[in-house]
């Protein structure tokens, strides 16, 4: 198995230009599906789940063409609505083709997806949203088979702000007849980039951004392109990483509105940030501060999948951190391997203490999931001696060539 061997003390410093958002071009891929015409997708990272999602559309028949001004996919010659289940299984945000095969063919099977590393991850939030826009949906033998003779718009009130399932409604709304609201609605800014996709397409979408999306249905979608926004958790990942080996990284190619929550966070542990246009620079320091209480919320609250990076941070701050993962159930495997590099972490179900230590120390660690495995590889920049990293297939399923841009700003870092 491939593992990065990280020897740590190096600070960071030089410029990263930050790719397109993995969590927003998964969705959108996914739309393509509906108008059954090209889309042109560009400012893709070449990640593991985008490959997965090209292969499962190529499973329905589309065709795509991963070329070097992004991903031309032409789904006209879609024939299947039948999701590979090997692939369902490896990517649990392959639901969203539900709501897409719905808008086009009325119909969508697929084995129910696993839940995975972090938490049960339950889909009742769609079903039930999607039984309100008249789908029926049976579920036996671990699959799922919707159908609807006609998708109808429906008043949607979310019980919990989910992003799969907003984008799943928004999804099936787009062409179902009548209008539909979704109250309670994600506020993430993939969602606002989704929603912009389907417009140039034809949709008629307004409030993505807001807790109150509303869907106007139309008749069909067209041909259109769109360029993904920058990736905000990738951004984040690599502001922490300035941070916890005392370096000076500037990111190009963000949008700062995006990153307000991590920016305020990193600034309390006493890192130095100042944000010019879609520009930012961190300067990180010898001392860095604990943060008294770190909750993980839906957008614009601070993003769980922060969480992890945030707690090798404060593995060697100053004092005592809490953090409360409010979001998924079971997020805090990292703080287990983060203890064996010497962290001192207590985790009492959604919540962790971190008592900051001087130094981790180099250790042999296993990434359990993708955010988790990427905060051991920050822990390790900045631990003594080497650091093993193993298992990282998790990690590049959301980082596209992360030890080599880690090795461009000094990190000593390899992949063997
Ligand atoms: C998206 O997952 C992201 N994935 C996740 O990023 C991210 O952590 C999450 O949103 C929260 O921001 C993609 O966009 C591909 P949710 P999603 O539905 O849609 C519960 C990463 O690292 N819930 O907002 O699955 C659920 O169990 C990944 O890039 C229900 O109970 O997140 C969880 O506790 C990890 N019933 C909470 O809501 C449902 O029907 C948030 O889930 C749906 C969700």
């Amino acid at each position: 198995m491939k593992k990065y061997i990280i020897k740590g003390g190096n600070r960071l410093s030089g410029e990263v230009s930050i790719s397109g958002a993995k969590n927003a071009v998964l969705p959108i891929l996914a739309a393509t599906v509906i108008s059954g015409k090209s889309s042109l997708i560009s400012n893709i990272p070449r990640l593991k789940d985008v490959e997965v999602m090209v292969a499962i559309l190529k499973s329905l028949g589309a065709e795509v063409d991963w070329g070097i001004d992004g991903i031309l996919v032409n789904s006209s010659t879609i024939n299947s609505v039948s999701l590979p289940e090997e692939l369902v299984r490896e990517m649990r945000s392959s639901i969203i083709l539900m709501g897409a095969l719905l808008a086009r063919f009325g119909e969508a099977k697929l084995s129910y997806p696993g839940g995975c590393e972090i938490g049960p991850r339950p889909i009742d939030l769609h079903l039930k949203s999607l039984r309100q826009m008249g789908v029926v949906i049976e579920e036996a033998h671990g699959y799922l088979h919707c159908k609807a003779a006609e998708l109808n718009g429906a008043d949607i009130q979310l019980d919990y702000p989910s992003v799969g399932a907003t984008e799943n409604i928004m999804l099936a709304a787009a062409t179902a007849k009548g209008t539909t609201v979704i109250r309670n609605a994600a506020r993430e800014p993939e969602i606002i980039d989704l929603q912009d996709y389907l417009n140039k397409a034809g949709g008629k979408i307004k409030g993505a951004g807001t807790s109150i999306i509303t869907i106007e249905g139309v008749k069909t979608l067209y041909e259109c392109s769109h360029n993904i926004i920058p990736d905000r958790i990738v951004a984040g990942t690599f502001m922490v990483a300035a941070a916890i080996t005392q370096g000076e990284v500037v990111l190009k190619n963000l949008v700062v509105e995006h990153l307000q929550s991590i920016i305020a966070k990193l600034r309390e542990t006493g890192t130095y940030i100042e944000s010019d246009g879609n520009l930012i620079r961190v300067v990180g320091v010898q001392n860095i501060s604990s943060i008294e209480m770190l909750q993980t919320l839906p957008y614009p609250g601070f993003p769980t999948d922060m969480q992890a990076q945030f707690m090798a941070l404060l593995s060697i701050a100053k004092g005592t951190s809490i953090i409360n993962e409010t979001v998924f159930e079971n997020r805090f495997k990292h703080g287990e391997e983060l203890a064996r590099m010497g962290a001192h972490i207590k985790t009492f179900g959604k919540v962790a203490v971190i008592k900051g230590v001087n130094e981790l120390t180099g250790a042999k660690v296993y990434a359990r999931d993708l955010r988790g495995g990427a905060a051991l590889v920050l822990a390790g920049l900045a631990a003594k001696g080497s650091t093993e990293v193993g298992n990282i297939h998790h990690i590049e399923r959301g980082y596209d060539g992360f030890h080599t841009t880690l090795h461009r700003l000094g990190a000593d870092i390899q992949l063997v």
